[in-house]
């Protein structure tokens, strides 16, 4: 049966390696025997130009007809000064509320080859292999009320909301345990339920759902700690589970763990598998259009597409045995480049790719 694509490059860097993935894939439909189509949208900054929306009416339903989305990565310094209703981040998080995406899955996995281009000693992160798994579509990024007010002494204040319902923190629970289970059968909740009652809660429930998985390990970690020991010693971590913004700074803190946030892909899921793919790094304005970018993670999206919602996990290992196969070649993108390796340009990385899946056919 032929799978739908929504292929949502985006703004920026999104561009590139998004054309890149597209490669990819479309070597899946020719050698492979995938059959998947793919219909392109706007979203993000070059949506808002076309037509004065981050998240236009169309975008929003090929991505709700479609199997799965493909995103690259929306913003710019171009659309900054956007009021905050109409900024490019607003459509990625309209995509992820609209279609109920609330469980983020952030793989954090150091290539051996890698060792060397992490800011970390390579005895600190070899081997790491650590799934971050995110609530997606409440807490704080969503909470009501928010915004800025003008109070009675005429000085203005801005204010968000953190909020958790019981079920919220139950599904994405849920998620996180039967991750564990599929792993080392570890989980490490991240609260601050020493500061934050709304955490207290989450605590309480995660730790009620864990009775229904008696196999898995589970413990508790205030953030402020959670980040400390990511970078002290990542490999005492195997699954965590944590609110939407704890997970946005702890995932960029895993990312740089693995030589660069450039090799980090992500899967965001509603509770059918339907999901959307997309590298967890954002537009990187400074490199676009310079053909710069790594379109490694954007890729390695492609291979947790496979996975999770086209049901070709064969497909998916030979994606990522294409992306090892590019790395043992020595060949670099300029964020994980190191001495004694050959630098490419982000299309020539996403052909090698191409090629070393053609070879494994
Ligand atoms: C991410 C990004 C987004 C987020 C931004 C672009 C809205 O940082 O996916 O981690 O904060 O969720
Ligand atoms: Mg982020």
């Amino acid at each position: 049966m032929t799978k739908k694509i929504a292929v949502l490059p985006g703004d920026g860097i999104g561009i590139e390696i998004t054309a890149e993935a597209v490669k990819v894939i479309e070597c899946l439909n020719n050698d492979f025997g995938l059959n998947a189509e793919m219909e392109q949208g706007l979203v993000g900054g070059s949506a808002y130009d076309a037509s004065q929306t981050p998240l236009p009416e169309a975008t929003l339903d090929l991505a709700k007809a479609a199997d799965a989305v493909l995103l690259g990565a929306v913003g710019g310094y171009k659309w900054e000064s956007l009021d905050i209703s109409v900024r490019p981040e607003k459509g990625l998080l309209g995509l992820r509320s609209e279609l109920e995406l609330f469980a983020n899955l952030r793989p954090a996995i150091l290539y051996p080859q890698l060792a060397h281009a992490s800011t970390l000693k390579a005895e600190i992160v070899s081997g790491l292999d650590i799934m971050i798994v995110r609530e997606l579509t409440g807490g704080i990024y969503f909470g009501q009320p928010r915004g800025v007010r003008t109070l009675e002494n005429g000085e203005q204040q801005g204010f968000n909301t953190l909020v958790y319902t019981e079920s919220e923190i139950e599904r994405i629970a849920h998620v996180a345990f039967d991750t564990a289970m599929k792993r080392n059968k570890r989980l490490c909740s991240v609260d601050k339920a020493n500061v934050l009652e709304c955490t207290e809660l989450w605590r309480e429930v995660v730790t009620r759902v864990s009775q229904a998985y008696p196999e898995v390990e589970l413990s508790h970690m205030y953030v402020d700690n959670a980040a400390m020991q990511l970078v002290r010693e990542p490999k005492q971590f195997d699954v965590m589970v944590t609110t939407n913004m704890f997970g946005d700074i702890l995932s960029d803190c895993a990312a740089m763990l693995t030589g660069s946030i450039g090799m980090l892909p992500s899967a965001s899921m509603d509770k059918n598998n339907k999901g959307m793919y997309e590298p967890i790094h954002g537009s990187a304005p400074d490199i676009a259009g310079q053909n710069m970018a790594n379109p490694l993670a954007t890729i390695l999206s492609v291979s947790m597409m496979l996975r999770y919602s086209l049901q070709a996990e064969e497909l998916a290992v030979k994606v990522e045995q294409a992306v090892n196969r590019v790395l043992d070649q020595k060949l670099r993108t300029a964020d994980i480049f190191t001495d004694g390796h050959t630098r490419v340009g982000t299309d020539a990385m996403g052909d090698a790719v191409v090629a070393a899946l053609r070879s494994n056919l």
